[in-house]
């Protein structure tokens, strides 16, 4: 049984005050609902004041990206291991990411290597654009995606991270795919793959999220799907009871 997943992230957004209030925003409102991981990624400079308003509470702090060397002449980076202390998690290859910054399967690859070897739990972002959406591309290109990002990795290892399928037409669009699309992806395509790759065992505990516009009135829908693990969050996780809502719900969901 995969533990649901509900992963907060805030993009270039809160200044170090304001993520603060809302890491304690979050902390007070998602107490209850320990059935559902809570995760929440702030920029790098709020790490160590999310960290320490989360405090004891059951909840993840990620980051939203690293670099795959140890250390050296790298301006403006951030190593995987320089993250341990302030973050369980590390978002990788994010679509705006690839898409602004040049990322590549090959770098998010590296980049979740490194992630893994710093012990932190990767959450490696994969989705297809709209033109490669409407070409019927999505499932070869998705696919390709999952492969680069894993490649020499071991079952251990992918059974360890995260996927999160985010189209990226339907990133902060407020066009979600239907939870019936969204599902049909995260267990057709991108589990598919890891199946392919892996194994029933190791596809089978592997968790898949879906990102793109989820928020508290599509939430329910999107987590009755079988091969739906939990949510990356954009735009409503920057709001603590829109995000408290949607775990709120997800935890009344596997209840059932
Ligand atoms: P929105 O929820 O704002 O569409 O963003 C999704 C996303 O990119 C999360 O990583």
């Amino acid at each position: 049984m995969r533990k649901p997943m509900m992963a907060g992230n805030w993009k270039m957004n809160k200044t170090v005050a304001e993520a603060t209030a809302l890491a304690g925003q979050i902390v007070e409102l998602t107490s209850g609902y320990t059935n559902v991981d809570r995760v929440i990624c702030p920029t790098f400079i709020s790490l160590s004041a999310v960290k320490a308003a989360v405090g004891s509470a059951p909840i993840g702090v990620g980051a939203q990206n690293c670099y795959w060397e140890e250390s050296g002449a790298f301006t403006g980076e951030v190593a995987a291991a320089m993250l341990a202390g302030l973050a369980e998690y590390v978002i990788i290859g994010h679509s705006e990411r690839r898409q602004f910054f040049g990322e590549t399967d090959e770098t998010v690859n590296k980049k979740t290597k490194a992630a893994l070897t710093a012990g932190l739990t990767p959450i490696v972002c994969i989705g297809e654009s709209l033109a490669q959406n409407e070409a019927g591309e999505t499932q070869s290109f998705v696919s390709g995606q999952v492969r680069g990002a894993l490649e020499g990795l071991s079952g251990e290892q992918v059974q360890s991270l995260v996927l999160a399928y985010e189209p990226i037409w339907a990133i902060g669009t407020g066009l979600a795919a239907t939870s019936q699309q969204a599902g049909d992806i995260c267990g057709g395509v991108v589990r598919a793959t890891v199946r392919e790759l892996y194994g029933e065992a190791v596809a089978e505990a592997t968790r898949v999220l879906y990102g793109g516009s989820t928020k508290p009135g599509n939430i329910a829908e999107i987590m009755q799907q079988p091969d739906i693990d939990g949510a990356l969050i954009g735009g409503a996780a920057l709001d603590g009871k829109s995000y408290g809502e949607m775990v709120r719900i997800t935890s009344e969901v596997y209840q059932k």
